[in-house]
Formats: C-alpha cells, sequence, structure tokens
C-alpha cells in the first residue's frame, strides 16, 4: 500500500460511539487522543460489566458459601481463563496484579532470592524504569551486576553486543518487547534463546505489546511476561504476570497474608496453589471483570485487525511527521510493515519526536488546545533520554481507534505550534 494512501478503514465490529469518552469536545474541538501508550479508553461493554459486577454480584472471593461470593469467584476464576487463553497459557500461569510495575516487581523480589554476589541481570538501554528501578534497587542490595543491552543508531537493540553481554554469568533477562518511547520492537524470540542457551531466565515487559498485537507465550517460550490491563480497554490497577508453571511453583511468594496461605501455624506457614499463592488480600475482582470483558471487546475487533490497522496508520503518521521540517523522529525511521505477512516488526504504533526550538511540554500545551492530547517530557525513561541526549520528546501513540484524520490534525496543530513559537 502506498505510505500515503489515506486510512479510512473501520474495523469490522467496532464503532467509535462504542467509546463515550471520545464523543466530547475539548476547548470547543473535537477530542483527538494519541496518549495511548499511557492509557487507553474504555469501551461501553467494558464500563458496563464492571457496573453490573458491583450493581448485581459483588462480593468477597474464595471465602463464603453464599451466591454472590459464588458468582464473584466464579467471575474471577473465569478471568484468568480469558486471560489465559488469549495470551496462550494455562490459567493457573496467570497472576493478577495491580499492573505491569507490580509484577515485575514481585519478579524482582522473588527471582533475586536465590542469586548470589556477581550473578548478572541483563536489560536494555531502551527500559521503562518499572522494568529498571526494581532491579537496580535488588541488585545494590544483593551485590548484582546489572548490565544495558545498547541501542543502534537506528534505535534498535544490539543484537552483536547482546550476544557478547549474555553469558554464564547471567541469571535474568528482562527487556520491553516494544519500546513505550521509541517504539521499537524487539526481537523477543532471539533474545530468548541466548538467555535459555546459558540457562538464564527470560522476562518480557509486554505492558506495551500485548494490546497491540496477538501474543502467544508458549511460541514465545518466555519464562515470564507482565502486562497491564489499562492499555488494552481494560480498567487502571489491574495487570498480568504470566509464568510458566514450574518456575512460579518454585518461587517464592511477594506478598503474605490471607488467601495465599494453605495453612498457618504460629511458627510457619504453606502456601496456597497457583495462582492464589501470589495473590495474597482481597483481589480487584471489579477490576479482573473488566479485563475480562475489554479482552472479548478486542477479540471481537480481532487482534490481527487492530495490528494491521495501526501498522498502516503508523506508516501514515511517519510519513507525514517526518514530511515536517525541523521535526525529528525519535525511533526506529523505517515505516512500519504494511501487512502481518511481513515477517520484521520493527516499530509500533508509537512516535516520539523532537522540534527544534519548541519544549515537549510548550508543543503538548500548544495541542492540547487544538483538543489533541500527547505526552511529553522523558516517559519514564529517563537514562534513555541522558543516552540519546535529549530532555524529552512529544510522543503520539495510538490505538485502533484512532485514524488518519487523527494524524492530519496532530501535523496541522504541529505547524500551527511552529507558526507560533518560529
Ligand atoms: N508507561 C506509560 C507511558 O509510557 C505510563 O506513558
Amino acid at each position: 500500500m502506498n505510505q500515503t494512501t489515506k486510512v479510512k478503514n473501520v474495523l469490522p465490529v467496532f464503532s467509535i460511539t462504542d467509546f463515550p469518552i471520545l464523543q466530547q469536545k475539548v476547548y470547543g474541538k473535537r477530542l483527538i487522543y494519541l496518549d495511548n501508550s499511557a492509557t487507553t479508553q474504555k469501551p461501553k461493554p467494558v464500563l458496563q460489566a464492571m457496573n453490573d459486577y458491583y450493581e448485581k454480584h459483588n462480593a468477597n472471593v474464595h471465602r463464603a458459601v453464599h451466591v454472590l461470593s459464588q458468582r464473584a469467584t466464579t467471575l474471577y476464576e473465569q478471568a484468568h481463563e480469558v486471560v489465559a487463553k488469549f495470551i496462550g497459557a494455562e490459567a493457573e500461569e496467570v497472576i493478577f496484579t495491580s499492573g505491569t510495575t507490580a509484577s515485575l516487581n514481585l519478579l524482582a523480589y522473588s527471582l533475586c532470592t536465590d542469586l548470589e554476589k556477581g550473578d548478572e541481570i541483563i536489560l536494555t538501554e531502551m527500559e521503562h524504569h518499572s522494568n529498571l528501578v526494581p532491579w537496580q534497587q535488588i541488585a545494590k542490595e544483593k551485590n548484582l551486576v546489572l548490565k544495558f543491552i545498547p541501542l543502534t543508531k537506528d534505535y534498535c537493540l544490539d543484537l552483536r553486543q547482546a550476544k557478547k553481554m549474555i553469558t554464564t554469568k547471567t541469571k535474568i533477562v528482562s527487556v520491553t518487547q516494544m519500546s513505550n518511547v521509541l517504539g521499537t520492537i524487539n526481537p523477543v524470540p532471539e533474545l530468548v534463546k541466548l538467555a535459555h542457551d546459558v540457562g538464564a531466565i527470560f522476562v518480557v515487559d509486554a505492558a506495551q505489546s500485548v494490546p497491540h498485537q496477538s501474543i502467544d507465550v508458549k511460541k514465545l517460550d518466555c519464562d515470564f511476561l507482565a502486562f497491564s490491563g489499562h492499555k488494552m480497554c481494560g480498567p487502571t490497577g489491574m495487570g498480568v504476570l504470566y509464568g510458566k508453571k514450574h518456575l512460579l511453583q518454585k518461587m517464592k511468594p511477594f506478598h503474605y497474608g490471607g488467601g495465599m496461605i494453605r495453612e498457618v501455624r504460629w511458627d510457619d506457614s504453606s502456601w496456597n496453589d497457583l495462582p492464589g499463592k501470589f495473590e495474597a488480600g482481597t483481589p480487584n475482582i471489579a477490576g479482573a471483570v473488566g479485563l475480562m470483558e475489554a479482552i472479548r471487546y478486542l477479540e471481537k475487533v480481532g487482534m490481527d485487525n487492530i495490528e494491521d490497522h495501526e501498522h498502516t496508520l503508523t506508516a501514515y503518521a511517519l510519513k507525514k511527521l517526518s514530511g515536517i521540517s525541523g521535526l525529528q523522529i525519535i525511533g526506529p525511521a523505517s515505516n512500519p510493515p504494511t501487512s502481518l505477512k511481513q515477517p520484521t516488526l520493527l516499530r509500533g504504533p508509537v512516535i516520539s519526536f523532537v522540534i527544534e526550538g519548541i519544549h515537549p511540554h510548550d508543543l503538548g500545551e500548544v495541542l492540547d488546545k487544538e483538543g489533541i492530547a500527547v505526552r511529553g517530557g522523558h516517559h519514564c525513561a529517563m537514562p534513555l533520554m541522558a543516552k540519546l541526549g535529549i530532555a524529552g520528546t512529544t510522543r503520539a501513540s495510538f490505538y485502533f481507534y484512532n485514524t488518519d484524520d487523527d494524524v492530519d490534525a496532530l501535523v496541522k496543530a504541529v505547524k500551527k505550534a511552529q507558526e507560533l513559537f518560529g
């Protein structure tokens, strides 16, 4: 497809009116929401399912024989099954957490328990703080060594360096599948193989990838994978940690308390079966219901359709934005494939850019007044910004409900900002 062809295609079984929030005007202008890497909007079925849960079924899970508790328990268990099927896992391999950050903290604590001084953890230079700070702090405590796979000048991972860095000293490799700043999609299967060849554990930060592409954890062969519900039409405060069953069984719990125990004595306790062992306390039941409904919604739209639409839209946006003089894209410049059949996926629907002479926050304010929501700043990736020698970027991030009209509006507003600041 010609990259500048308009991308009017509206996805099957999906109507923009499903998203009440997107129907509003801001400053008298149509709201154009391009901050989907931060969080996505929620369709009516998700809002309704959560409301229904509180109006009709609300009770605690696992604790009582009464009818409401039974319904709440069934819904909560169903949610594990729906999430598991969505990523190709077993229900007991799906731990509900409050989000990607909580999932990664759990891992950093539980996986590093048995590591020894000098053991190495490999991350990359493009990690979000959530996949950096937990490892960094545990590494400091336990005298572990952190290493970062560097970027190439094209904003991809330097795989030659990765091969050299992942050695028998490596115990854990934890990598984002898609950068929330650069949009780069990393070659997870190749990296998993490098890690497994030396007996290391492989963790995927999938916060930015699971919402946009079909993921099969068994095919990826990753050991753990973390993501958040709110970046995929679900509620905030609801996240997932997938782990291979035999690894989760060996790991130490992270949180202790009710729900995660089998038996408690005065002097010691034993742990519940999976996933309960890692879900201490009253869980986010309404959040689980909302995430389950979000997945059903995404499946109706079709993950392949979503991926295809976003690739075409991103190609269009890259072409249009890179035509603006003084604007530099911070991320892989090459257009993404316009078809799923193309093998190399370099890029997801996240475009960061800087503009000569305009600070990202100033640009964000001008765009806001035009009804366009983008994020400006370091995007929770300060070390990456330092590496790139910039203070921050402006970031437009798309979801399946965005269209070429949204891109055109963004381009027009950026040009307006250039005139204002010029
Ligand atoms: N991780 C989210 C973002 O990149 C908050 O905006």
